[in-house]
């Protein structure tokens, strides 16, 4: 609400002609949703065009109030839509401004323009900047901005690509993720290894002609794993060409146990099929938590193995050839054994997959160590 009234008081207070007696809305109930006092509202600028008029939209009327006060020069001096430079066989759109006189013939105080904007039968769907100027002689020119849809949203945005590279598409191309980040074929994700802290990818369109409108791209992951940022030309959207916009994931990760999480980064294309691509990141080196744990091992090792030595040697000692302790004894070492079972770090420092081979060496001496103690358990 602040931002929309510093945005105003901007407006107001640097353009010294603007027509403030003007209001304009979408219809005869909503005078002034669009141009209120002269003043262009939020959604309506080109920056910020947020209304999608939707392919069954083929005309659009702008209801304008006040124009009796500026006096009769007031009209529509230009429209323009995004596609008009193309060859008509690449136009998405026809587009027309007029007066409405029938209708409006019927309100006093009002002057109705027709938006023709009518879209031609092609393969697949876009979203399109149109405008219409109004002038007048004694003010500054107002722009009305808003989005035209045509076409089908659930088709795919064919010539769209994410690649690491400015020419490679790894992540998706034609608008559809490739096999290596599509959610139905997980077993072959791509995985981001934990030495990683952020990765950078390239969105465009890999032909000159076309442009496409990108939401703000987003990711969904569990946030008690990690908590991801992003950044880049890329990270609020807009409109999409062949020019290479940057969008760096940056994991922020939360645990360093080496766990394996799955990220899901949404790239969503008003009207379009989302592209959604899967991909995995792993948070902490196993190198790290091995040698945080070795010393652990070591110590239970070290006082497990001590504390065994001790009682066998007292188990075995005997005071004038009697044992000194004998049941008491062999319950303190079975009482020591259990303690160190429960006690095996890797079951309760590691969540890992056993496939891992740093972590199977791990485990293969903790087995030795577990192997001896029980030797020399049994023994006794
Ligand atoms: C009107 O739309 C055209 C085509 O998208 C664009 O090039 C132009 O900058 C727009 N004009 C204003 C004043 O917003
Ligand atoms: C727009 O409509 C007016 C009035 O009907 C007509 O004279 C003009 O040729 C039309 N413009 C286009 C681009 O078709
Ligand atoms: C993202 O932000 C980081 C830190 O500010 C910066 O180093 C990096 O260049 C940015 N990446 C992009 C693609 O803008």
């Amino acid at each position: 609400m602040g931002k929309r009234l510093i945005f105003a008081f901007v407006i107001t207070y640097s353009t010294a002609l603007f027509c403030s007696q003007i209001d304009i809305g979408s219809d005869n109930g909503k005078i002034g949703d669009i141009v209120s006092s002269g003043v262009i509202q939020p959604g309506w600028t080109f920056q910020n065009a947020a209304y999608k008029s939707p392919p069954s939209e083929a005309i659009l009327y702008l209801y304008i109030r006040g124009l009796e006060l500026i006096g009769p020069d007031f009209e529509s001096i230009e429209f323009h839509h995004e596609d008009e430079a193309k060859p008509d066989d690449h136009k998405w759109v026809w587009m027309n401004v007029t007066k409405d006189e029938k209708i409006s013939g019927l309100f006093s105080e009002y002057t109705v323009y027709k938006v023709e904007q009518e879209c031609l039968n092609r393969e697949g769907g876009t979203t399109l900047h149109m405008n219409v100027t109004f002038g007048a002689s004694g003010c500054d020119p107002i722009t009305v901005n808003w989005l035209k849809i045509c076409g089908q949203p659930t088709t795919t945005r064919s010539g769209l690509s994410v690649g690491f590279g400015t020419n490679s598409a790894e992540l998706a191309y034609d608008g559809i993720p490739t096999l290596l980040f599509d959610g139905n074929t997980k077993d072959d994700s791509y995985t981001v290894s934990s030495d990683l802290d952020d990765i950078l990818v390239y969105i465009y369109m890999t032909d000159e002609i076309t442009k496409t409108f990108l939401k703000s791209p987003y990711i969904i992951t569990d946030h008690e794993v990690m908590y991801p940022t992003l950044n880049g030309s890329a990270m609020t959207g807009g409109w999409l060409d062949s020019e290479r916009k940057e969008l760096q994931i940056n994991f922020n990760c939360l645990v360093d146990d080496g766990v394996k999480e799955e990220l899901v980064l949404v790239i969503e294309i008003p009207y379009f099929h989302d592209i959604e691509l899967h991909f995995f990141k792993k948070c902490g080196s196993i190198r790290k938590s091995k040698s945080k744990i070795s010393w652990g091992v070591i110590l239970l090792i070290l006082a497990g193995g001590g504390g065994m030595w001790l009682l066998w040697y007292m188990y075995n000692k005997r005071v004038n050839g009697e044992k000194i302790c004998e049941d008491s004894c062999g319950d303190a070492i079975s009482g020591i054994w259990s303690w160190l079972k429960s006690h095996k770090p890797q079951a309760s420092m590691l969540k890992k997959p056993a496939s891992d081979k740093e972590l199977g060496s791990y485990e293969g001496d903790d087995g030795k160590v577990g192997f001896n103690v029980h030797t020399q358990y049994g023994t006794v």
